[in-house]
């Protein structure tokens, strides 16, 4: 698939099959997110796997409306290091530059995904902090739902002109 056809094909997807996710490809996807860019290439992230069944259903409790959590094979929690990057909106540009890698790594091995918010809502942060045990300075910024689809979602036509400005707005 070449990338052009993968931007325009990626859906997020919520349903998924009982197949588990090899470690093999989990590797792959955080390979991909590990090469997305970062502002003077610090590369202010960080990642946990989650890949147990109990842990997947506990995090619905810390997200309430994660509840793909059910079904996802695994999940990676995506967090930037505010020690490393200390401006807060480039930690999170650059944490969502590794979220989209990790979807369209995803998507390329033909493992559905799910961006989960978490970053600007406080009880939710709070929440996965507490759940994960992370130190002060490690910032949860989205979740991402991972395994096999059991849904199809198909691509809708996004390209607007109206949307687009040349050298002026
Ligand atoms: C910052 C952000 C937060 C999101 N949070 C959620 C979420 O909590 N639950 C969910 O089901 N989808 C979430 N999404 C996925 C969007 O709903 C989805 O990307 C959007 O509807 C477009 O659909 P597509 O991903 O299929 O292109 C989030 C996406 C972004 C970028």
């Amino acid at each position: 698939m070449d990338i052009q056809e993968a931007l325009l094909k990626r859906r997020s997807i919520r349903k998924y099959n009982d197949q588990k996710i090899s470690k093999e490809n989990i590797n792959k996807i955080l390979e991909a997110a590990m090469y997305a860019p970062s502002a003077m290439n610090l590369q202010p992230w960080q990642f946990i796997v989650i890949d147990d069944k109990f842990v997947l259903t506990e995090t619905i409790t810390s997200i309430p409306y994660a509840e793909m959590l059910k079904q996802s094979a695994s999940a990676i929690l995506v967090c930037g290091d505010s020690n490393i990057e200390k401006n807060e909106s480039w930690l999170l540009q650059n944490c969502s530059a590794v979220i989209q890698n990790i979807l369209l790594s995803a998507f390329g091995l033909g493992i559905g995904s799910c961006w989960i918010g978490i970053h600007g809502m406080p009880e939710i942060v709070k929440n996965i902090k507490d759940q994960f045990q992370l130190p002060d300075n490690i910032i949860p910024v989205a979740l991402i739902s991972l395994g096999y689809p059991d849904e199809t979602v198909t691509a809708e036509e996004r390209f607007k002109t109206e949307k687009i400005h040349y050298n002026k707005w």
